[in-house]
């Protein structure tokens, strides 16, 4: 029989809001000739995207990967697909991967090869949130948003078995966890 689950407020819309915005400062700022293309991880990082882009003050290219590793549990299969890949050419261009959250780091991981393997001519990783406990590839990432204990979050784009990613806020999941 699945527990209750409970909701517990991490990060207010506030917090959030203010965040990206100077993440997009730092981006602008890294980036003054021109910026990078946007390759935002789905379905997860749609939220965060809509808000940077539109912290930005030039205008910026994007493109979408989709990638899965998770069933509709919360844990990773380790075994990474391509179910969507870009359609810009990448060859000899800056890009940027912007993910929801990185947590082994392993779909971070596969999303750099990809873009590499393109012939991109530099890839920074650009993550809102950071869950560093469980990492085991080998990630560098260059602009973070909070870092998040060892948990199950949702909301603001991220999900639980697809629910939950309407919520403004992020929050702690938990009681029944484990299975759909
Ligand atoms: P990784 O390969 O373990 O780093 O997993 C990355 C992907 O797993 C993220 O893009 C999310 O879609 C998902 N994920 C990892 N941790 C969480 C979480 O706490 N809540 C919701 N999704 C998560
Ligand atoms: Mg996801």
């Amino acid at each position: 029989m699945s527990q209750a689950k409970t909701l517990e407020m991490l990060i207010s819309r506030e917090q959030i809001a203010e965040t990206v915005k100077r993440m997009a400062r730092q981006i602008e700022g890294d980036y003054p000739a021109e910026m990078p293309l946007l390759v935002a991880v789905l379905k997860g990082s749609f939220v965060f995207l809509a808000d940077l882009v539109r912290q930005m003050h030039r205008s910026v290219e994007l493109d979408f990967l989709r990638l899965s590793s998770y069933g509709s549990g919360t844990e990773s299969s380790g075994n990474i697909k391509l179910r969507m890949g870009v359609t810009s050419p990448i060859r000899g261009r800056d890009v940027l991967v912007v993910e929801d959250i990185v947590d082994m780091g392993l779909t971070t991981q596969y999303a750099y090869g990809y873009l590499r393997r393109k012939g991109a001519s530099s890839v920074k990783i650009c993550t809102l949130l950071d869950k560093p406990s469980r990492r085991q590839g080998r990630v560098k990432v260059d602009y973070m948003g909070f870092t998040v204990p060892n948990e199950f979050v949702v909301g603001y784009g991220l999900d639980f078995a697809e629910r939950y990613r309407h919520l403004p806020d992020i929050y702690i999941l938990t009681g029944g966890c484990d299975g759909p």
